[in-house]
């Protein structure tokens, strides 16, 4: 019986092949190749082919739209604020296991900006907002690591207990940056600037009692 089945798995096999070497063959998943959203990084422009997928609203017909005139890579951004001279590299060049040296060297450059309190007060709740946004379903309203996703995802420390309590603003930037163990990176999603600035929230929740 078993050999019947091998039998027919190879002959599938085989028989899905083809000699043109631009073929890709018989495909048995077809939508699994070829989605039938718009696909941002292939597109069949051959409107014979089945396949054919491509995006009648955008010029040409492109599914993805060029980004914006003046738009720059993000590991060529510095952020500079206003006329205070405090220029953030987007990258630090600093390695991403060196959390000791980032948490060493590491200053909030927002915190030299914001010589008013009503500067820190803005900051700080821009910093709640992101917060709200990127990190609460893990990390919890109150920084108590039990958000609703938190609780599933399992491990996630309270800010205000042992080591995490201690852990300096440096060393937080360089978790949101690069992640820790079971936490992943969010330098894709949050710009360096509002690193920083989640960086004073949870600041704030680590010296809750
Ligand atoms: C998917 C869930 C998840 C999200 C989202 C998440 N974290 Fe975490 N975080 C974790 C887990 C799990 C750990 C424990 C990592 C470990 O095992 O060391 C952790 C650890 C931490 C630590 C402690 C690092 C240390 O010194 O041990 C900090 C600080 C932290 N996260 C901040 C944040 C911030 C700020 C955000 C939002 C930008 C965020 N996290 C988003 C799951 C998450």
């Amino acid at each position: 019986m078993k050999n019947i089945f091998i039998l027919i798995a190879t002959t599938i096999t085989l028989f899905s092949c083809k000699k043109d070497l631009n073929n890709t063959g018989t495909e048995y998943a077809n939508e699994m190749y070829h989605s039938e959203a718009y696909e941002p990084l292939s597109q069949i422009v051959d409107e014979k082919n089945a396949d054919y997928n491509s995006n009648p609203n955008n010029p040409y017909k492109m599914n993805m739209r060029k980004p914006v005139t003046n738009t720059l890579k993000i590991s060529k951004f510095n952020f500079n604020f206003g006329n205070s001279g405090v220029v953030i590299p987007a990258t630090y060049h600093i390695d991403k296991d060196s959390f000791q040296l980032s948490g060493r060297t590491l200053k909030n450059p927002l915190k030299l900006k914001s010589t008013f309190l009503s500067d820190s007060v803005a900051l700080l709740e821009q910093g709640k907002v992101l917060y709200t946004n990127f990190c609460k379903h893990c990390h919890g309203e109150n920084g108590q690591g039990d958000g609703e996703v938190g609780k599933i995802y399992k491990g996630v420390p309270s800010y205000s207990k042992g080591s995490v309590k201690m852990d300096t603003e440096g060393h937080i930037w360089h978790t949101i940056t690069f992640g820790r163990n079971r936490m992943w990176s969010h330098a894709s999603q949050i710009n360096p600037e509002d690193r920083w600035k989640i960086v004073l929230y949870v600041q704030t929740l680590q010296n809750q009692e």
